[in-house]
């Protein structure tokens, strides 16, 4: 496989001394951000971290941990941030694959994470207004740190505000069919997890004993559930963001209506690729990275148990030529994993991401595998770590072999597709 093309270097930046804190847009200090508010879903007081297994996560569903700040534990930000610099790397240097005019005047980055990419793009794009939005805290003042002081305002929100149960009985006997090593980026692989009849729009959490007494007369009507923003975006940017949601087409049809008209989507996402066969032999009994391969089943499985499946189906065009969206475009960066590569700054990114592919093994697959567990099992922590160590081994002796020339290269599959709101639509 061949690598694209070399990128512009990007020091991995280390943590610094933070500046002095900035409040999040959910304080209710800044009247600035009320132009940009969804309505909210949270505050930083409804927030209770979930300690599983030694890592900390933000609520019950969401499959990756989070950063904790009282223990500072950075693993899980230390990590994005390198595969914010691949992404970055991929592009050659470029934030985004969308042609930008200099007049853009608001941006959104859902699930903003960290902020890389909205601290980034800031600085690019000093005039534009830009949010970004997570539903968990994440240290921004040392991303501010690292990647530079800039203008964004930060909303700590849920947008998966559709809130449907998900009934998973009969996936089992549909996981069986599927192959998840080839079609992981076909729409609705085994199609989408089985709504339930309820449709609960999300409510905060209100356990006190008046809320239990409803006064008919005094209900005010509902808003249907959305994001209802006050103010549309010329562009809204989602990284990352695979099993995140639930149903995509409740998110893209969202999205549509949060844009201004000509206004893009983008969305960037990457997959392990195919994993490379040995050149003399296409045996499947004897496929290389045995471990790897079966802990990658297995994460599929238990995302599509867990309601929200992995994988990169959710960039299929389909579901935003559904949403509305025109002059849809995709694009795909190889990356290579490991320092096989005769270029030096392949090799050098390469090397990234690597780092990135072995700290994903325990990111990704802890939660999914004890909670929800395969189409077979649910797993202890301990059975995990084990296997992941061995999938790491593998991972790296490929690399080695690689390197030696004496196996194929692997590569990591990086992708972006774009879409625009019709300069018509109302
Ligand atoms: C893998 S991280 C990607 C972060 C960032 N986009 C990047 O590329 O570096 C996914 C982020 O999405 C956030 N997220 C997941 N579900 C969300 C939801 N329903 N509402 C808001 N944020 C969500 C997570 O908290 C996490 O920070």
């Amino acid at each position: 496989m061949d690598p694209g093309q070399p990128p512009p270097e990007d020091p991995v930046a280390p943590h610094t001394a933070s500046p002095p804190k900035r409040q999040r847009a959910d304080s209710g200090s800044s009247t600035s951000i009320e132009s940009s508010r969804s309505v909210r879903t949270l505050t930083s007081d409804d927030l209770e971290y979930i300690h599983e297994n030694g890592r900390t996560y933000g609520n019950e569903t969401y499959y990756l941990p989070c950063v904790y700040l009282p223990e500072n534990d950075f693993k899980e930000q230390d990590r994005l941030s390198l595969q914010h610099q691949i992404f970055v790397h991929a592009l050659q240097g470029k934030l985004t694959t969308t042609r930008l005019l200099l007049s853009t005047r608001r941006i959104l980055d859902i699930g903003t994470g960290p902020g890389h990419w909205a601290v980034a793009m800031a600085r690019q794009y000093p005039q534009a207004e830009v949010v970004g939005i997570d539903m968990t805290e994440w240290d921004l003042d040392t991303t501010e740190a690292t990647f530079g002081d800039c203008r964004v305002t930060w909303e700590l929100d849920d947008l998966d505000v559709w809130g449907r149960e998900t009934v998973v009985d009969d996936l089992a006997a549909r996981l069986a069919q599927y192959d998840f090593f080839t079609e992981t980026t076909h729409r609705n692989p085994i199609e989408s997890p089985t709504r339930s009849e309820l449709n609960h729009p999300h409510t905060h959490p209100d356990t006190s004993v008046e809320s239990l007494t409803i006064d008919l007369s005094n209900l005010e009507p509902q808003p249907e559930p959305g994001w209802h923003f006050s103010d549309e975006f010329d562009l809204i940017h989602l990284r990352n963001m695979k099993g995140s949601f639930a149903h995509w087409e409740d998110v893209y049809a969202e999205i549509y209506k949060s844009l201004s008209p000509g206004g893009w989507i983008e969305i960037a996402d990457y997959d392990l690729g195919q994993v490379p066969l040995p050149a003399d032999n296409h045996d499947p009994s004897a496929l290389p990275m045995p471990t790897l391969r079966k802990l990658y089943k297995a994460l599929m499985e238990a995302s599509f148990k867990s309601g929200r499946p992995l994988g990169t189906f959710y960039m299929h065009p389909s579901y935003l030529e559904e949403a509305g969206f025109t002059d849809i475009k995709t694009m795909h960066v190889n990356v290579p994993i490991g320092q096989w590569a005769d270029d030096e700054a392949q090799r050098t990114i390469g090397k990234l991401m690597l780092v990135v592919v072995m700290e994903t093994f325990e990111a990704s697959l802890l939660r999914l595998l004890t909670k929800w567990g395969d189409r077979e099992r649910v797993w202890t922590a301990e059975e995990l770590k084990a296997e992941i160590a061995v999938a790491q081994q593998e991972v790296g002796d490929w690399c080695v072999k690689a390197e030696r020339r004496e196996v194929e290269g692997w590569c990591a599959s990086f992708k972006w597709i774009t879409g625009r709101k019709s300069w018509h639509a109302i």
